[in-house]
């Protein structure tokens, strides 16, 4: 069959805007410019849908893209051909329409997800995945901690760990978003702008799982001072997965996780071969 290819593609990207404005913004744009030359082994994907993180809103904002384009690792097109397919690894060029991209970068997805819900898989799905189930190996009857539950990667995971037969327990900052999560199977949650939400964490604890239950992971989206702040409520040896830093970049580890054995495990999704 001979496929008409359009001659140009659009992109959207970020141009720097005035530094001495405060807070300064940069402006997003769509350019025209022509369709990549396709290499040998490469495919021609035209972009349906694409998930934006924080990341991504923290380009506007901060202009952190060196080539100034938003960089966005989860995506969802078509081929050329009509067949839908998510794309597994990290793209600069996915807020283009059509992208040139390497055949093994190339899997077709399932029917019962519609574009926008398909985007969501490669970065938040993945990133959940290999946090509930590749790094934390949830099973059946697990104590967990996910956080700051209104975000896409901790919804996720909170599905993936009552899946998998978990006792799951949520913060947030909001209480609606704790109610939803109840609503969804979680066992209760805490807030997270309550300086001794971990107390109540505790009480919680005890209260669906039983004088002195602890718990053995916790999926953690904030950083900061979270080991501090589930240090007693944390088995020895449990583990700490964390993919964010809403909360803030640096974490703090001391000698009180070392001496009882808790572990911190980071999480960077580049590639998601979970896909295949
Ligand atoms: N490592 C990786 O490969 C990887 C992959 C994907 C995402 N990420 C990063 O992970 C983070 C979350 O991603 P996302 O896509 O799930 O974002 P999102 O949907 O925007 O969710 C962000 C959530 O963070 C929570 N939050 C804000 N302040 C918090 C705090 N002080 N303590 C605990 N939670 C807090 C909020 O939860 P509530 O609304 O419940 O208050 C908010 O909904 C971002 O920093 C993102 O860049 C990393």
């Amino acid at each position: 069959m001979c496929l008409e290819l359009p001659r140009s593609t659009r992109l959207l990207t970020v141009k720097r805007g005035p530094a001495d404005k405060k807070p300064t913004y940069h402006d997003a744009l769509l350019e025209e410019k022509p369709l990549p030359i396709l290499k040998t082994g490469q495919l021609l994907v035209k972009m349906n849908a694409v998930a934006f993180n924080h990341r991504d809103v923290g380009s506007a904002k901060v202009c952190v893209s060196r080539t100034s384009e938003l960089r966005s690792p989860s995506s969802y097109g078509s081929v050329k051909a009509n067949t839908p397919v998510l794309l597994l690894g990290v793209h600069s060029e996915l807020t283009e329409r059509y992208v040139a991209v390497e055949r093994d970068q190339v899997i077709a997805s399932p029917d019962h997800l519609d574009d926008e819900h398909l985007a969501a898989w490669p970065l938040a799905g993945v990133t959940a995945w290999r946090a509930a189930v590749v790094y934390a190996n949830i099973q059946k009857g697990d104590n967990v901690l996910i956080t700051g539950i209104g975000g896409g990667v901790a919804l996720t995971a909170l599905q993936i760990c009552l899946a998998r037969g978990a006792n799951v327990f949520v913060s947030s900052g909001s209480e609606d978003k704790i109610k939803k999560a109840v609503g969804l199977g979680a066992k209760g949650g805490v807030n997270y702008r309550q300086s001794d939400w971990s107390a109540t964490l505790e009480k919680l604890l005890v209260k669906e799982a039983g004088q002195g239950a602890r718990v053995s992971v916790v999926i953690d989206s904030g950083g900061g001072d979270i080991m501090a702040q589930v240090g007693k409520v944390l088995k020895s040896g449990g583990k700490v997965v964390i993919y964010g830093m809403t909360a803030s970049p640096k974490v703090t580890f001391t000698m009180r996780e070392v001496l009882k054995n808790q572990q911190l495990i980071g999480i960077f999704v580049r590639r998601s071969p979970e896909l295949n």
